[in-house]
């Protein structure tokens, strides 16, 4: 992997810049002078972006200073040792306008809780839609404040114009980290004196990579800004989806970067598929078509799905050939409750282009593989693994995609998703080749939960999807021209550290006594979610019971306050902690969570009612074409550069530009 010599920053560092920590000003900006996209950024040759600058005057506050932003700022761009060149020079663009906001921000904790914001004035400038075409070294320049001077060092990567793959398929496990996986295998997979009988499909892949998943400005990242790093090269702040945060108000006007989905889009005609298990404005589907500083902007989400960027249109996105998921509450009309954009009634939308729109697995199986197909299967998040097959009862909610208050009883899984999602796709995208992204979204939500059983059940899931897409890529001829990369976007503090006897737990009376029934070392056992006692080989992928007696004594780093009795939820998902007041600022543990179990007090602020994200490196699986690009320890944004030179999508300026 490249390594970047670290340039800096040019300017004065202020004293207090060096405390924003859990408050900052402007991420990825230190002094009063911000370049968008910053120092150190890498770039696709021939991608998309904007280019935000902005000069920060503190009205107050310890940074305080006494000019007004200036308004005379200039911005220059040299290719290595060249010299620099105005930017609307370099791009051939007229001077954008000068725009002009302010804007506020708590120093640290102690001004959060006196109140006591402190107020920035800002000028700012953009340049939309530029691209740089010759790989190498860029400086770019904002000289302010009669000298100052914000220096950012841009690396474009090496050309690849040779295309090596036909078709990239990317699985997104969310959340997923290593010490899940061997969870999974543990419970799933038959062990005889120490040995697996059978593995996972992930275990087969012949190349194994570390990705870092590191924010633009914090260590610790969401869904939204790691996805946007995977899908577009670029690093980003948290809520991000396909953008550089700047510091105004509006939520759609911060810096854009093209996603591999648009370029793939643009450049080479193929088709594009999305498929997640979670509601599809979420932001991993989300990131590869949206561009705005809040995913939660769920309406124009969908909107971007359809319709390209919202009021700003830089490629003709006619709409993925595929989109499956949850979420139908962002599609049906505000009549029957739904809450879409600017009203309008998503599914005709979606059917007015085209789109033959599904809402259930049994329409999914028959339809027809040749159209552009909608697939919405359920209000929010679908329904989980565990519940889908083994706690069948739990479906009884009143979630039908149609809006109408039934139940979704006929949901399909991401196999089946991912499944005709490839029939579609290779059926319409003939010699184009196809893009496709399929997410284990609920790993990560019932992780979140503490739901340990149902994210490992949501894992397997995703190993079986694997399984059968592989099986089906080579029935179709397409295995070999076809990259697989099985990844996450990040982790959570999750591990197994011994069983619990669940019975002796029940029948102990003080928490003190209960804590005997976890088993370390040598009384940690075999896993008992197989059928111990049959040497036949097995290859079913899931556990054949899911309630031992002996359960996994498995936990995440950091807890809201709950009661553990490591046992499986048979009443659907788990919800740990509960609010006692009313502006849910203070939770405890539920009192209707895991009744006869353990009490055990949070680390995590008292607001939070959920797990929360990890700093671990996340796993990567490849095989295919390219998949050499895969292995070592390196950085999220390289599976994009991987992803996108293994399509041959690093192009020089075409010619007559
Ligand atoms: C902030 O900018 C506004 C103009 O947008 C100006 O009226 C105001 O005086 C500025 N405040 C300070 C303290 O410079
Ligand atoms: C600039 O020139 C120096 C000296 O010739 C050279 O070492 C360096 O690599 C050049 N930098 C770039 C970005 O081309
Ligand atoms: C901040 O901007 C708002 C308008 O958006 C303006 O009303 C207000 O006076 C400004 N505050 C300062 C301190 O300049
Ligand atoms: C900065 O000014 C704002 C608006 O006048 C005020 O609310 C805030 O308390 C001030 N912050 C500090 C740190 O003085
Ligand atoms: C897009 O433009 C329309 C019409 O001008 C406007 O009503 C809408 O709010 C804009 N949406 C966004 C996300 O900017
Ligand atoms: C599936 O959806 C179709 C409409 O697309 C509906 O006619 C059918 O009854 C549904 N089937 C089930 C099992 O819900
Ligand atoms: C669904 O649950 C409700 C209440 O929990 C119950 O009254 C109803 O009979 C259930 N329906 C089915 C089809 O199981
Ligand atoms: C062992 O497992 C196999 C495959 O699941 C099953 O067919 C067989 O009945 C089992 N035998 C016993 C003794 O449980
Ligand atoms: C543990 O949390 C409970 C609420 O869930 C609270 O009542 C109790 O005081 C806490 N104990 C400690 C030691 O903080
Ligand atoms: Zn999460």
């Amino acid at each position: 992997m490249q390594l970047h010599k670290s340039i800096g920053l040019v300017g004065v560092l202020l004293a207090s810049a060096a405390t924003a920590q859990t408050f900052q000003r402007l991420g990825a900006c230190p002094t009063l002078g911000c370049v968008f996209p910053p120092d150190q950024a890498d770039f696709l040759a021939g991608q998309y972006f904007d280019i935000r600058l902005e000069v920060h005057a503190p009205i107050n506050g310890s940074e305080a200073t006494s000019l007004m932003p200036d308004e005379e700022f200039t911005f220059t761009i040299a290719k290595g040792n060249g010299s620099a060149v105005a930017a609307t020079e370099y791009f051939g663009l007229s001077e954008p306008e000068l725009e002009r906001w302010n804007f506020s921000w708590y120093e640290d904790l102690f001004a959060r809780d006196a109140k006591k914001p402190s107020i920035v004035n800002v000028t700012a400038k953009a340049y939309r839609r530029v691209a740089l075409y010759e790989p190498g070294e860029y400086t770019a320049t904002l000289t302010y404040n009669s000298g100052e001077k914000t220096v950012a060092t841009w690396f474009v990567r090496d050309l690849a114009e040779e295309r090596k793959t036909k078709n990239v398929i990317i699985f997104i496990g969310d959340g997923m980290t290593t010490n899940m996986i061997t969870a999974a295998r543990l419970i799933a997979h038959k062990t005889v004196n120490g040995k697996y009988m059978t593995k996972m499909q992930m275990d087969k892949f012949p190349i194994l990579g570390h990705q870092m998943t590191h924010s633009i400005d914090t260590f610790i990242t969401d869904s939204a800004n790691s996805a946007s790093a995977l899908y577009t090269g670029h690093k980003s702040t948290v809520n991000c989806l396909g953008v550089y945060a700047d510091s105004s108000k509006d939520p759609f006007d911060d810096p854009k970067v093209e996603t591999i989905a648009e370029l793939f889009h643009r450049l080479t005609g193929g088709h594009v598929g999305i498929v997640s298990t979670a509601y599809i404005a979420d932001a991993t589907p989300a990131a590869l078509t949206a561009h705005t500083r809040d995913r939660g902007q769920y309406g124009a989400v969908v909107d971007s799905f359809l319709n390209g960027i919202t009021n700003y249109t830089w490629t003709s996105w006619g709409g993925p050939d595929v989109l499956f998921g949850g979420g139908a509450e962002q599609f049906y009309s505000p009549e029957l409750g739904g809450e879409t954009y600017m009203g309008k009634d998503y599914y005709q939308e979606f059917a007015n282009k085209g789109y033959q729109v599904i809402w259930n697995n049994t329409a999914l199986q028959a339809a027809s593989s040749e159209e552009k197909t909608l697939g919405i299967f359920s209000v929010s998040n679908m329904a989980k693994w565990l519940d889908r097959n083994v706690y069948k009862t739990n479906l009884n909610q009143s979630l039908s995609p149609s809006g109408d208050e039934s139940m979704a009883l006929d949901q399909p899984g991401l196999k089946e998703m991912t499944l005709k999602a490839l029939d579609i796709l290779i059926k319409r995208s003939g010699d184009k080749g196809f893009f496709l992204m399929s997410e284990a979204a609920s790993i990560d939500k019932m992780m979140h939960v503490l739901d340990y059983d149902r994210a490992l059940g949501e894992l397997l899931e995703l190993d079986d999807t694997v399984k059968a897409t592989i099986a089906k890529l080579e029935d179709e001829c397409l295995l070999k021209e076809t990259l697989i990369l099985v990844t996450a976007d990040h982790g959570h503090g999750f591990d197994v550290m011994g069983s619990v006897d669940t019975k002796y737990l029940a029948a102990q009376n003080t928490d003190r006594k209960k804590r005997d029934a976890v088993g370390t070392y040598q009384r940690s056992g075999l896993s008992q979610y197989i059928n111990t006692g049959n040497l036949t080989y097995t290859d079913s992928n899931f556990p054949s019971n899911w309630d031992p007696r002996y359960t996994l004594f498995q936990g995440l780093m950091a807890d809201p306050d709950r009661r553990e009795t490591w046992s499986v939820r048979k009443d659907g998902p788990r919800e740990p902690a509960v609010a006692q007041d009313e502006e849910e600022e203070d939770f405890i543990a539920n009192p209707e969570d895991g009744e006869g179990g353990i009490l055990l007090n949070g680390t995590l602020p008292i607001e939070d009612d959920q797990g929360v994200h990890s700093l671990t490196d996340v796993p990567v699986f490849a095989m295919g074409p390219c998949q050499e690009k895969f292995g070592g320890v390196y950085n999220s944004i390289d599976i994009f550069f991987g992803m996108a030179e293994c399509l041959g999508l690093a192009r020089g300026k075409p010619s007559g530009y």
